[in-house]
């Protein structure tokens, strides 16, 4: 639809432009053939920021080359507005779409939901069922509430946390969304900008929020200990991913969760990005750790909107005390999603999968590097995976890798999501692509000219994790 409709508008402006002088002529012609560039431009005069989530700005993966747009996505595939079809082997949802895009299964039963109505007056049993399912993987926990992203998910976490202790102060660790209990300890300090989302403004953040939040880093024990040490009995929760770009340390979540018992203070585990990846549920299940909150969403409902705060009874009962409540929390697409993802994920032994398959999107960065003299960081979980470039342009490299693996049919860049749609095969194809890449790359160190041979300048930058 829209893409006719760019259509029509791009040939008027040709003939306006024709009687001007052929430069304009050229230009606007060429746009007919790049709707998806087209519709980036429409984007950044109407959606200030351009897109609702930084992480899919098309300027932060190759400005002027990066598609942006997708009219059509199926298993590991994705379609641009020009109908250009792309091997995903980038950010694959960013972590939402753990079992591949448009998923047979999954989308059944939603259609199956939607043909019987989709919200009604009265509540969809599909919660109810998801909430036993999701006890039944996380036996230490007792009952659940929903809502249907990962940020508000963790602002009700901490919510009910702060309730259940009476006390302020937050410590913790990762990355938990754009709400202000998280963003306050950026406010008249970039407490963040060291750890995790450096230059993050918190423009419009309460400044009475002010040294109510602070961080520590994974595997830094002594940084929880002088946050605890100095604020102390003023500590009312802990928030941490329980996994993210490195395995803990010395027992590190054992002593953190020690600390959370000793105090009387919840611990909760943000699960958002972690859970769904290496087993069918959260990863302190595999970490043999126990929070007394755990919250999920991305993949729990392979990309549609849900997400889960599970919890113990003497917690959890704060939720109904405190006012947590939200019509669009009620409807039957998100759970119904979730249940059919979570049925499969289990059958299929998924979280294997992804394993197997980022070791080999790994073993391929650091082979392909090294084949060519590439200096580079490979870091994060298997599924979850990040390499940097060691090199003072290092945002150009990523634009230009980024921009060649483009013209070989591939969506990649510096991150990697596996996805259960990903095949053996696509990680043959994508390895081979990636040494004549970084080939390329090296050729343009060589001879110093990465900028020169980008579209649009290099990538731009502004989110780094809290590894
Ligand atoms: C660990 C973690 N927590 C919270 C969030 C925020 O989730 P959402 O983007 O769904 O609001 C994210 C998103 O990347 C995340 O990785």
């Amino acid at each position: 639809m829209h893409s006719n409709k760019l259509l029509i508008i791009c040939m008027l402006i040709v003939r306006t432009f024709t009687v001007k002088g052929n430069r304009c002529t050229i230009w606007m012609i060429m746009s007919i053939t790049m709707h998806t560039h087209a519709m980036q431009r429409r984007a950044e005069e109407r959606i200030p920021g351009t897109t609702q989530l930084l992480s899919k700005q098309p300027d932060r993966f190759a400005p002027g080359a990066w598609p942006g747009y997708f009219s059509r996505a199926k298993g590991a595939f994705i379609w641009d507005l020009d109908d250009n079809k792309y091997i995903d082997m980038s950010i694959g949802g960013i972590g939402a779409n753990v079992l591949g895009y448009a998923d047979h299964d999954v989308d059944a039963a939603v259609k199956q939901a939607i043909d019987h109505g989709s919200s009604s007056s009265l509540n969809c049993a599909e919660e109810v069922e998801l909430a036993d399912r999701l006890i039944e993987l996380h036996p230490w926990a007792t009952h659940v509430r929903f809502a249907r992203s990962g940020g508000e998910a963790m602002a009700i976490a901490v919510r009910i946390a702060r309730a259940v202790t009476g006390k302020d102060l937050v410590a913790f660790c990762g990355y938990h969304g754009w709400h202000d209990w998280y963003l306050a300890a950026n406010l008249g300090q970039d407490s963040l900008g060291g750890h995790l989302m450096g230059g993050l403004d918190p423009l419009g953040v309460p400044r009475s929020l002010k040294g109510t939040a602070f961080p520590f880093h994974y595997n830094s024990l002594e940084e929880l200990d002088r946050i605890l040490s100095v604020y102390g009995k003023q500590v009312g929760v802990i928030v941490m991913e329980p996994l993210r770009g490195e395995y803990p340390r010395d027992d590190f979540l054992q002593r953190v969760r020690a600390r959370a018992t000793q105090r009387g203070i919840p611990l909760i585990f943000d699960e958002v990005s972690a859970g769904f990846r290496l087993n069918t549920g959260g990863a302190h299940l595999t970490l043999d750790v126990e929070p007394d909150v755990a919250v999920f969403s991305k993949a729990m409902g392979n990309g549609y909107p849900i997400a889960a705060i599970i919890g113990r009874d003497d917690v959890m009962q704060y939720a109904a005390r405190s006012f947590i409540s939200s019509t669009m929390w009620t409807e039957r697409i998100g759970p119904t999603a979730a249940l059919a993802t979570i049925h499969k994920h289990e059958r299929l032994r998924v979280g294997d999968h992804l394993i197997h398959i980022g070791r080999l999107v790994q073993a391929a960065w650091r082979d392909a590097s090294a084949a060519h003299g590439l200096s580079i960081r490979v870091s994060g979980l298997p599924p979850i995976s990040h390499f940097s470039f060691f090199h003072e342009d290092s945002q150009a490299l990523k634009a230009l890798f980024v921009t060649e693996m483009l013209n070989r049919g591939f969506l990649a860049s510096t991150d990697f999501y596996s996805m259960y749609a990903h095949t053996e095969e696509h990680v043959t194809a994508y390895t081979t692509a990636c040494y004549d890449v970084f080939g390329v790359l090296a050729e343009a160190c060589a001879a110093d000219d990465v900028q020169s041979r980008l579209r649009g300048g290099p990538a731009t930058t502004g989110f780094t994790r809290f590894a």
